[in-house]
C-alpha cells in the first residue's frame, strides 16, 4: 500500500482504521467523510482531530465528489462509509439507508471501473445480512435472509460490490462485521449506552427480555482484518468474509461484565424487542483465517475495558445522547 483512500474515515471504524494506517511509514492516506448529521458532529471531529500530517481529510459527500479525481494513484479503497443503525431504518429515513448504502457504493463501483491504480477494495459489510440465520455459527455460504431494512441495503451494497468483482474483476473483497465494539462507538449502539449510563447510575435500557446473543468483535481486530484483506496477496475477486469475534456472548452475561467493570448498580430496565433486531449472531470467520491469515484477538472482557476506560472520562458528554440525562 502506498496511497490509500479510506471512506467514512470520521466514524467510528473508519477512524480506528486511519489511526492505525498512519503508523506505516510514507503511506499516504485520503480520508474522506461528509459528517452526516446521524450522530452529533463533534463525535467525528474528535475521532479526526487524531489525524496526523500523513492524512488529507476530505470533507465531502460521496455522493456528489468527484470519484475519478479522488482516486487518482489510489492503490487501495476502504470502504466504510454507509448509513449505520439496524433499528432506525424503518419508514422515511430508509431514504438516506437507500442512498447512503446502496446508491452511493454502485458510484464508488463504476468509478473503480476506470482507477488504474486500484488493487484492492474492501467493503464494510454487515452481519445483518444473516437475519436470523440458518444455522450457527453461521457460514458465507448460508442464505442471507435480513430482517431491517438496515440489513436489506448492506445486502444489496455486498451484492453489488460482488457482482462489479465478477463483472468487471475489481479487486473487491467483502467483509462481514458483526456488532463491532470498543473505543469511540457510536451513541446509539449498545455498550456506550449502556456503560455510559451504568457510570452515571441511570437504569440500563434492554430490548427483550436481554436473551439476545451477539458474536461481539472488537474495533481493533475489525482494523485488522481490513489490513489484512488489503494486503493478502492472490484474492479471488469478490471474496465474502465474516469477520466475527468467536464469541457469541448473551446480553444477559454482556451487561453484567458491564456492571462489574463500571462499578455500576447493575439495574437494568426491560423493553419490548425493538423490530428488525435478531436474535442471534454468530460467524464462522475460518475461510478469513485461511484466505487472509485473520482470526479475532481480543477477547470480550478486555475489549470491554479498554471501552469502559475510554468512555468513563467522557460520560457526561455522552449522557444526554444516550437517554442519561
Ligand atoms: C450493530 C451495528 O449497529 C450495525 O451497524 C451493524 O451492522 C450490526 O451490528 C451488525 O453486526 O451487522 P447491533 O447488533 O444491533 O447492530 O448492535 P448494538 O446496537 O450494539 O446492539 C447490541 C444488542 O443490544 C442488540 O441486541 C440490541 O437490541 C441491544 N440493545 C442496544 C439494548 O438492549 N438496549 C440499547 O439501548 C441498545
Amino acid at each position: 500500500m502506498k496511497k490509500v483512500l479510506v471512506t467514512g474515515a470520521a466514524g467510528f471504524i473508519g477512524s480506528s482504521l486511519v489511526e492505525r494506517l498512519q503508523e506505516t511509514p510514507g503511506l499516504e492516506i485520503l480520508a474522506i467523510d461528509s459528517f452526516t448529521d446521524y450522530y452529533p458532529e463533534f463525535i467525528k471531529e474528535d475521532n479526526a482531530s487524531r489525524f496526523g500530517s500523513a492524512v488529507r481529510l476530505i470533507r465531502e459527500d460521496l455522493g456528489r465528489v468527484d470519484l475519478a479525481g479522488l482516486l487518482e494513484g489510489v492503490d487501495t479503497v476502504f470502504h466504510q462509509a454507509g448509513q449505520p443503525g439496524v433499528r432506525p431504518s424503518w419508514g422515511q429515513s430508509f431514504d438516506s439507508y437507500l442512498r447512503d448504502n446502496v446508491q452511493v457504493t454502485q458510484r464508488l463501483l463504476e468509478a473503480c471501473r476506470s482507477a488504474e491504480s486500484l488493487q484492492r477494495l474492501v467493503f464494510a459489510s454487515s452481519s445483518s445480512v444473516y437475519g436470523d440465520a440458518e444455522r450457527y455459527p453461521t457460514l458465507e455460504t448460508d442464505r442471507p435472509q435480513p430482517m431491517s431494512p438496515y440489513g436489506v441495503t448492506k445486502l444489496a451494497a455486498e451484492h453489488l460490490t460482488v457482482l462489479y468483482a465478477k463483472n468487471f474483476g475489481i479487486p473487491a473483497v467483502a467483509l462481514r462485521y458483526f456488532t463491532v465494539y470498543g473505543p469511540r462507538q457510536r451513541p446509539d449502539m449498545g455498550f456506550t449506552r449502556f456503560i455510559t449510563r451504568s457510570l452515571l447510575d441511570v437504569p440500563i435500557e434492554v430490548y427483550g427480555d436481554g436473551t439476545q446473543v451477539r458474536d461481539f468483535t472488537f474495533v481493533s481486530d475489525i482494523v485488522d482484518a481490513n489490513i489484512a484483506a488489503a494486503t493478502a496477496e492472490e484474492l479471488q475477486p469478490g471474496l465474502v468474509l465474516n469477520v466475527s469475534g468467536g464469541s457469541s456472548v448473551q446480553l444477559r452475561d454482556a451487561l453484567t461484565l458491564v456492571t462489574e467493570l463500571t462499578g455500576g448498580s447493575g439495574d437494568l430496565r426491560f423493553t419490548d424487542n425493538v423490530p428488525g433486531d435478531v436474535l442471534r449472531t454468530g460467524g464462522d470467520s475460518t475461510l478469513a483465517l485461511h484466505t487472509i491469515g485473520w482470526s479475532p484477538k481480543v477477547g470480550i472482557r478486555d475489549g470491554l475495558q479498554q471501552q469502559v476506560d475510554w468512555l468513563r472520562p467522557r460520560a457526561a458528554t455522552y449522557a444526554p445522547l444516550v437517554g442519561g440525562a
